[in-house]
């Protein structure tokens, strides 16, 4: 790990306005949206000449779930300037979240770019769905500020972040991002070391390669796979994970008595592990059967069904866990 000098100190929390959204698609435009909604100005930049109308458009759907949830005071969705050169975006910014295509070569050209322009201090974080640090910051000459700050879709009303930084990463940098997406509302993990995927994808992406080999092979169509999760364990997962909710699974033995129990039964499915082979036949099955599953839904309408939705479990959870449940505080009868 590296050291960041005393002069370089990432700046007070409380002193934070302005933040740089560097790449402006589905994942920065919602980080965007989510800074404006805490009150912050957002400084952006995107190479395409499109990326202006669309994270406008991006903001302006999500800003109704925002104001659900409740805004900062002095939040503007008007609040983003959108430049034209990188350096200039980064001018003012107190902390940067780069959110370009998942591509390493461009995430290292680019983090080294975003790493020569930003102010000394200004801790810059990557949203990259899985390169480690370590492999991205190798241009940059200060790589002890670059830190994975990983959200999940939409990062406007999802509240995990992974954090976790490279082998240049200075401790003190991983310590400030992490405070900061907790002052700014977020649920954060930090990482001790690199795993790729982090921990939510890996999870997710296990579930994923399942769901493709069955359709691969026939075995479940999409709307099959789909159905399994939201009218099966995806019900339990919003209060219990995975971990806890097979702990109930075990009855009164609990985790002891599942992983005793159905351990060994577990092996056949545990070992199919191999990636499938993501042919031209089961991307089109798996495209073909989105689009038949989604029917009439547009993308715009299933975003707000999905918006609605997560606030609606949101306020649930929320609900129960400022009644105690989660703590053993209180009990569901109580
Ligand atoms: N989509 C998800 O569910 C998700 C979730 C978590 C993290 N991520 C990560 O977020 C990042 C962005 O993914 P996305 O889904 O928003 O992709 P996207 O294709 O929607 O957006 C990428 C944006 O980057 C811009 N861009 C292209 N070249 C660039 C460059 N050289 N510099 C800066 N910007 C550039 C594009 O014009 C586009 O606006 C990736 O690292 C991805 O792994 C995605």
């Amino acid at each position: 790990m590296g050291d960041l000098e005393p002069r370089t100190a990432p700046p007070a929390l409380e002193s934070m306005t302005t933040v740089a959204c560097v790449g402006i698609g589905t994942i920065g435009g919602g980080w965007a949206a989510y800074f404006l909604a805490r009150g912050f100005r957002v400084r952006a930049w995107d190479p395409s000449p499109a990326a202006e109308a669309r994270v406008h458009a991006l903001i302006d759907a999500a800003w109704p779930a925002l104001t659900e949830l409740g805004l900062a005071e002095g939040a503007d969705p008007r609040n983003i300037s959108v430049h034209t050169d990188l350096a200039e975006a980064l001018e003012g910014a107190q902390f940067v979240q780069e959110s370009a295509p998942e591509v390493l070569e461009m995430k290292r050209g680019l983090l080294r770019d975003i790493d020569a322009a930003a102010a000394p201090g200004v801790v810059i974080a990557s949203s990259t769905s899985g390169y480690s640090m370590t492999e991205m910051a190798v241009e940059a000459a200060t790589p002890e500020r670059l830190v994975v700050g990983h959200p999940f879709n939409p990062p406007y009303l999802i509240p995990l972040v992974e954090v976790v930084g490279g082998e240049q990463t200075a401790p003190e940098a991983v310590e400030w991002a992490s405070r900061w997406y907790e002052f700014i509302g977020k649920s954060v993990i930090t990482m001790d070391r690199e795993v790729p995927g982090f921990i939510a994808n890996r999870l997710q992406e296990a579930l994923w390669r399942e769901a493709l080999h069955m359709v691969a092979n026939g075995e479940a169509t999409v709307e099959q796979i789909d159905r399994s999760i939201t009218d099966g364990p995806g019900l339990r997962w919003p209060m219990h994970g995975p971990m806890l909710t097979f702990h109930l699974a075990g009855g009164p033995g609990g985790m002891a008595h599942m992983l005793d129990h159905f351990g060994p039964s577990l092996l056949s499915p545990w070992t199919r592990l191999d990636a499938p082979e993501l042919t031209r036949e089961l991307r089109d099955a798996v495209v073909a059967g989105c689009d038949e599953e989604a029917g009439v839904r547009t993308v715009p309408h299933l975003v707000a069904e999905r918006d609605r939705a997560i606030i609606a479990v949101r306020r649930v959870i929320d609900g129960f866990r400022a009644a105690g449940y989660g703590s053993g505080a209180s009990l569901p009868e109580d």
